[in-house]
């Protein structure tokens, strides 16, 4: 890496400190699968079932005492997509995956298809479901590809069943489609929407829950940006084309419209669009303009996975290209390079940060898995490859630009201890004319405040 680009780029958006606020909860070498037996996992590995070097961790989600995680079947070997480990059972930080929901769902049925085949990114919404966007290819990275229409799969939680398995319509599938990110709007628990990306043909796929129906949205914005293709990963170098991936959904607004952040893979920007637009294909199509573009991260900081935290509203995104994760407050108006904060940076145990989430006791988890050196070179089986981190939310966004309550809170303290004495001298000069606030400058209040704080 390096580059004076990247230096300045740093120097831009990394505020203040250099401390690295999440910690490392798991980590691995190579992956392994908790088989029935022992004789089970060494007839796998002799029938080349599972293939230990091929399995690599993409997708987390955080439900409970389970943390999952997806193991897309993009090569041969895979014994189990879809797994967990239990988040209470601290015996080791290199757990074996469980697989989800159980290993039934993993073996292939007559027509060679297993319930779950490839899923990237799941996502835990708070009505106890687990819905699982399933890509549907076997192989992708080999010669030999099988494909199948890609759905979504959605379990209950609680009973660990499958509530609904819906494949997505022949017509909303192109041959170059791709589906690896989804976002889920559970404000009403039973009009649910999902939001699935596709990155190979830009476009969302719309699944409502309540009518059991999908329909495809396309719009410039979803397209990668051809100046922003080149990636560069621990010495390998290569171009990636891919389209909309990141996708994140705030809190609802008070008539019930999230707003979903998105930015193509092979993009420095960021856009943004209210959920009410992409309810009806007819009506994203007459409101392109309702789809807006916040600003640019800045050179190198091309993103993969981002998720908003509905509490604080703050949005967290990966930045591939730095062994970074990163983010923005999205209360803040302006998108600039210099309001974005810096979570954590490593070259070493942060390369390919590839999801993240927030669960529902806020904390952060990011999970780096080392892709391009699995794509395209060798894992070292003797090095840890794969990690997942964690930290309270706030301990993670504190002393960044990201950080929502204390500075802000003491801020107005002063400002508003100063307007007061402010007012009172003012009242005490010339009773009968209080000064209003908007005489004394938010710049000197700030200045003030700061020195204040300064020498407190
Ligand atoms: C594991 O958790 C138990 C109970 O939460 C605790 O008593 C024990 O010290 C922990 N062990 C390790 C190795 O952290
Ligand atoms: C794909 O096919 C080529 C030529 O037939 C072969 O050399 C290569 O090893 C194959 N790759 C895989 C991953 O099977
Ligand atoms: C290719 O896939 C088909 C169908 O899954 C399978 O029957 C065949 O053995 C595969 N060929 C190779 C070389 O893996
Ligand atoms: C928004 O959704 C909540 C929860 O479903 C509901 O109670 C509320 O009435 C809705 N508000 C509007 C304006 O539709
Ligand atoms: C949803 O639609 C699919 C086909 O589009 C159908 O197979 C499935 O049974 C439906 N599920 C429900 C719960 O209506
Ligand atoms: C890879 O890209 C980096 C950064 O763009 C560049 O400095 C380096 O020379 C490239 N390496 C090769 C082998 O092309
Ligand atoms: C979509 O919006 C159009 C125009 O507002 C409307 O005519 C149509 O009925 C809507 N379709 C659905 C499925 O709601
Ligand atoms: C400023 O004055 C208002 C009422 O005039 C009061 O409620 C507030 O607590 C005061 N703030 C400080 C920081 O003293």
């Amino acid at each position: 890496m390096g580059g004076i680009k990247t230096l300045i780029f740093l120097q831009l958006i990394y505020i203040t400190t250099c401390m690295e606020q999440l910690d490392i909860i798991y980590e691995w070498n190579q992956l392994d699968f908790q088989f029935p037996t022992p004789e089970a996992r060494q007839q796998a590995i002799e029938s080349r079932s599972f293939i230990p070097e091929n399995n690599i961790p993409m997708g987390l989600e955080i439900f409970g005492d389970r943390l999952f995680v997806t193991v897309p079947r993009w090569r041969t070997g895979v014994p189990a997509s879809l797994n967990y480990v239990n988040l209470k059972d601290n015996s080791t930080k290199s757990p074996k995956l469980i697989p989800y929901p159980s290993w039934a769902a993993h073996s292939a049925g007559p027509d060679g298809k297993p319930e779950i085949v490839s899923p990237f990114r799941i996502r835990a919404d708070k009505c106890d479901r687990l819905w699982v966007l399933d890509n549907g290819k076997i192989g992708n990275l080999e010669n030999n590809t099988t494909k199948f229409l890609p759905s979504i799969l959605i379990y209950d939680l609680k009973t660990d069943t499958l509530l609904r398995k819906y494949v997505f319509p022949e017509d909303q599938v192109k041959e170059e489609s791709g589906f690896a990110n989804i976002a889920i709007e559970d404000t009403d628990c039973d009009k649910t929407y999902a939001y699935a990306g596709d990155l190979g043909k830009p476009a969302v796929v719309v699944y409502s829950w309540e009518k059991n129906e999908s329909w495809r949205i396309t719009h410039h914005f979803f397209h990668p940006d051809p100046l922003a293709c080149d990636f560069s990963v621990k010495g390998h170098n290569f171009s990636w084309t891919d389209a909309i991936f990141g996708i994140g959904i705030s809190a609802p607004n008070p008539d019930n419209f999230s707003t979903l952040y998105f930015h193509p893979m092979a993009s420095y920007n960021e856009f943004a669009v209210s959920t009410e637009y992409l309810r009806n294909v007819s009506v994203a199509e007459a409101n392109f303009g309702a789809f807006k573009l916040l600003g640019s991260r800045g050179p190198n900081a091309q993103s993969s996975a981002s998720f908003v935290d509905p509490k604080t509203g703050v949005l967290f995104y990966s930045l591939v290209n730095l062994n970074a994760v990163a983010c923005w407050r999205t209360t803040n108006k302006e998108y600039l390079m210099k309001n974005q904060g810096r979570i954590y940076m490593d070259n070493v145990k942060m390369i390919y940060p590839t999801d993240i989430k927030v669960d529902y006791d806020e904390n952060l988890w990011v999970l780096s898995n080392r892709m391009p050196i699995w794509m395209y070179g060798k894992l070292d089986p003797n090095d840890v490859n794969f990690r997942i981190f964690s930290a309270p939310v706030l301990k993670a966004i504190s002393h960044t630009a990201c950080d929502v309550t204390p500075r802000s809170d003491i801020l107005e303290k002063f400002a508003n201890k100063f307007k007061n004495i402010t007012n009172k001298i003012a009242n005490k000069i010339n009773p009968n004319a209080g000064v209003s606030t908007s005489t004394v400058s938010v710049t000197s209040i700030v200045l003030l405040s700061s020195i204040i704080l300064f020498f407190a």
